[in-house]
């Protein structure tokens, strides 16, 4: 059971302003798993409202994954479309929002965190955490043969940033296909990384964040984390 009003907790949720919610309960279609009324003040916890029948949106301190497609752009506002547009519209009239764990760019595809956690969010992002990230990378040109080792060394330093990369595992699955984990996220990091050593990234795909993927997510599909999984990534 919550402390705080019925109507206050579904505005929160994205259910409307304060007064469309208020309607929402006045036409009796706010209700108790077992169909009885809820009007504002009674008793409730979130797993037992429904609207309109259906149980609520993820609760409050949520973790989703999201099979980002290609073309997607992880932003509130930018030129759609916009990954809010794979989720209910609700989800980006939260309070907080649900916003995503980092980016991935607008050409990448694969796996998206998104949390409306902010401590959450920082505890998967923050470098100290080195929490690995799985891509698989299609190339224009083919392997010249020493790029394991250059992003193994912990030496190269890319244009305009001011510290070397951390190391990172490269496993060659063809002559232009990689898989890379990296346990940092710089800024267009694998794109640079390979136009460091002169080739050119054709597609990206995000294949996991530790041990998580979403191998049974179809493109542009979510769904909330479960807690075991939640615990793998430490939130
Ligand atoms: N590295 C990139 O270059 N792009 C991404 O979207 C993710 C990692």
């Amino acid at each position: 059971m919550s402390d705080m009003s019925l109507i206050k907790y579904l505005a929160r949720l994205g259910y409307g302003g304060r007064r469309e919610v208020t309607a929402l309960v006045r036409a009796r279609r706010v209700t108790r798993a077992d169909g009885s009324i809820l009007r504002d003040g009674d008793a409730w916890t979130h797993a037992d409202v429904r609207v309109d029948l259906t149980r609520l949106d993820p609760a409050p301190g949520c973790v989703l994954m999201l099979h980002k497609p290609i073309g997607y752009v992880c932003s509130t506002s930018d030129v759609p479309p916009l990954v809010y547009e794979l989720l209910p519209e609700r989800f980006r009239a939260r309070t907080p929002i649900i916003a995503p764990v980092g980016r991935l760019d607008r050409e990448t595809s694969g796996l998206l965190l998104l949390t409306d956690d902010g401590r959450v969010n920082h505890r998967i992002t923050s470098p100290r955490t080195h929490l690995p990230r799985t891509y698989l990378v299609t190339l224009s040109d083919d392997l010249r043969g020493d790029e394991g080792d250059v992003f193994a060394s912990g030496t190269l330093q890319l244009r305009s940033d001011t510290s070397p990369l951390a190391p990172a595992t490269l496993v060659v699955l063809s002559p232009r296909e990689v898989r890379l984990t990296l346990t940092e996220g710089r800024y267009h990091q694998v794109r640079r990384m390979f136009a460091a050593v002169g080739n050119h990234v054709q597609a990206l795909h995000r294949a996991a964040i530790g041990a998580l993927e979403p191998a049974d997510l179809a493109a542009g599909s979510w769904r909330a984390l479960t807690q075991s999984e939640r615990e793998s990534l430490g939130a």
